[in-house]
């Protein structure tokens, strides 16, 4: 029995990122669970990997979940998936925005072309997505509500050199309020998901090659640990996917074991 400020029976989510992205996956398979028919997009690169998710019976993933491919850099590409996601499931409630791309580069080695291309798949996305949902959701007019992924990195940078990760994802927080304001009236809620370090993800993966700064990552938060993609993520996500959000917006929750907090 699903306590009803998390129950998304009937509800139609849309999850941006989904294909290789672990927390994309854990978000689906929370979202399933809760009782969503669940529309998975990612890059048309990662086709093969969407189709196997939407196709995953476990957990409850099988529930109408559909697989749909969007660039998210790429505007008739996201106005399509908003569209298809429509078509295919009658309606949406819930859009999660789990795309997003990090550069570990020192600022000095990192080209304009470089910096673009982070801002362009982390900011620009979550707000175009933003910008197709909250029309969709507006013409519905039932509400609804958007989760931007963020970082404990959006109001303050890290020790490793990530300039255009930190600029982009901080931009995001205030994608995230502007809409939140913009929607508010319609009954949309905005938020942003704020991950500290999650281990292992494809995103992370790299810290493994560099025991000892993965440790100090753990050592540095106040639980003395990394966050666990299977168990840390999926709580945080339905809380601001669900009906438990309905008096919060503009919000950024960290979900980093205290990180942000010292
Ligand atoms: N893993 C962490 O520790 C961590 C920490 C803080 C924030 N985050 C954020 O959480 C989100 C998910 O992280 P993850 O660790 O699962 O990352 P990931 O790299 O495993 O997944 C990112 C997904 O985004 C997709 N993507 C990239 N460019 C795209 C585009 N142009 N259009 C559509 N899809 C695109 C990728 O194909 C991939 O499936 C990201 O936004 C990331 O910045 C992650």
């Amino acid at each position: 029995m699903v306590n009803p400020a998390f129950d998304l029976t009937g509800q139609v989510a849309l999850l941006v990122g989904a294909a290789a992205g672990r927390l994309g996956e854990i978000a689906a398979r929370a979202l399933a669970g809760a009782g969503a028919r669940v529309a998975v997009a990612d890059l048309p690169s990662r086709a093969r990997e969407l189709a196997a998710k939407a196709r995953d019976p476990a957990p409850a993933q099988g529930r109408g979940a559909s697989a749909h491919e969007v660039d998210v850099t790429d505007e008739a590409s996201v106005a399509a998936l908003l569209g298809n996601v429509i078509a295919e499931h009658g309606r949406l409630d819930v859009v999660v925005n789990a795309a997003g791309v990090m550069l570990r580069k020192p600022y000095d080695e990192t080209s304009v072309e470089e910096f673009e291309r982070v801002v362009r798949v982390n900011l620009t996305g979550t707000w175009l997505v933003g910008r197709e949902a909250g029309k969709a959701l507006t013409r519905q007019g039932s509400g609804g509500r958007i989760v931007n992924l963020t970082t404990v990195y959006a109001e303050r940078v890290g020790p490793v050199p990530e300039s255009a990760y930190y600029s982009s994802k901080a931009g995001v927080v205030n994608v995230t309020r502007a809409l939140a304001a913009e929607l508010g009236p319609h009954g949309v809620n905005v938020n942003c998901l704020a991950p500290g370090v999650f281990y292992p993800t494809q995103m992370t993966a790299a810290l493994g090659a560099d025991p000892d700064r993965l440790r100090w990552f753990g050592e540095r938060t106040m639980l003395g640990r990394l966050g666990d993609p299977a168990t840390d993520f999926a709580g945080p996500l339905l809380l601001l996917a669900g009906p438990a959000a309905s008096y919060m917006t503009g919000q950024v929750v960290y979900v980093d074991g205290g990180w942000s907090a010292w």
